[in-house]
């Protein structure tokens, strides 16, 4: 029976060396080792031999085994690379090609600015108040100091749905409603973002466009703290050597009212294409708030005093990044907006 089993083993060795695929060597496994198999065959008739051949048979039909299985699995290993290798050869992969980019979103300019904005003023301790779009005309004008027929009303050409309705044509009515919310308590310090309406349409107006409003109101607040708030708005956004002008100037809803520029911040105050020669910029408007808005709303003004501004977000985003036409803003033209 060893010898039997010498011969099973060699002939084994034979059937993997000349395996020609892994699949003939699977079978070649199943062939010699599997539950039918020669070599497992043998080690049945165990039972068959003297105890005294047992030992010596067994640990034949063990080295069997273990030769067989070895010579299976290196061969295997064998063909599993070459498969391998075959298969590289066939891919033609050029690691030298850029990747397929996954186009990554980012914010638009105006939102990135009105942020640097409302963060200016929240570090000076001012909260935010927002006010709807579609508006009513007491608080767009009336309330403001506007009456139906004032001639200042030419100067916002409005989108009107009735005769009591419009959009918006400015965030100032947000001071109103702060002020009836606010219901008499002082202070008042609100700075109010936000979409404004006008029928204006050319490279520096547009019928829609963003303003943030301001006010305060507290019990002796002077021109001279509107002038120094506003200073700081002005270095903190367009830089610390900023200095400020402010002109004297008409709106209904302020008295004085003034109309504030800032030092050009591209010449110095020498005078250039951006300031037209001037040394100045324009930025906003701004007053004291006028005492028959203040006592419209509902507060004294006998017993308190306050100031207001509002100014263009697209202004300040045109101004500080360069943007010589406003309607860029609104084409949605990808490769403006990732220009920031
Ligand atoms: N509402 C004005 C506008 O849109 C801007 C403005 C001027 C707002 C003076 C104010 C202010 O609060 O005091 O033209």
């Amino acid at each position: 029976m060893l010898e039997e089993l010498k011969q099973i083993e060699a002939e084994a060795l034979a059937a993997v060396a000349n395996a020609a695929d892994a699949e003939q060597l699977t079978e070649i496994k199943v062939a010699y080792l599997g539950k039918k198999g020669k070599i497992t065959a043998v080690s049945r008739q165990m039972g068959q031999v003297s105890p005294e051949e047992r030992p010596a048979l067994g640990a034949a039909v063990n080295q069997a085994k273990g030769a067989v299985e070895t010579a299976i699995s290196s061969r295997m290993a064998e063909f599993r690379s070459a498969q391998m290798a075959a298969a590289l050869a066939e891919e033609t992969i050029d690691i030298s090609l850029p990747g397929t980019s996954l186009p990554r979103g980012s914010r638009h300019i105006l939102s990135v600015v009105q942020e640097q904005m409302e963060d200016i003023f929240i570090g000076l301790g001012y909260s935010i108040a927002e006010g709807p779009q579609v508006e009513y005309d007491y608080y767009n004008f009336e309330a403001l100091n506007l009456p139906p027929e004032h001639p200042a009303r030419d100067m916002q050409d409005s989108f009107y749905f009735s005769e009591k309705m419009l959009l918006r044509t400015h965030t100032s009515p947000v001071q109103v409603r702060t002020m009836e919310r606010m219901a008499g308590q002082l202070p008042v310090k609100v700075i109010s973002p936000g979409v404004v309406y006008r029928r204006d349409d050319d490279a520096t107006h547009s019928p829609m466009f963003h303003q943030v409003e301001g006010l305060l109101i507290d019990k002796h607040v002077t021109f001279a703290d509107l002038s120094g708030t506003l200073l700081e708005f002005a270095r903190q956004m367009f830089g610390e050597d900023r200095e400020i002008r402010l002109r004297p100037s008409y709106f209904p809803f302020t008295e004085p009212s003034a109309e504030v520029d800032i030092s050009c911040f591209a010449c110095g105050g020498k005078g250039c294409r951006l300031c037209k020669g001037s040394g100045w910029i324009e930025i906003l408007g701004s007053g004291e708030v006028h005492p028959k808005v203040l006592a419209m709303s509902g507060y004294d003004p006998e017993q308190c005093s306050g100031f207001a501004f509002g100014m263009g977000i697209e202004r300040v985003a045109m101004l500080k990044y360069g943007i010589t036409d406003m309607r860029l803003l609104f084409d949605n033209d990808i490769r403006f907006l990732h220009s920031f």
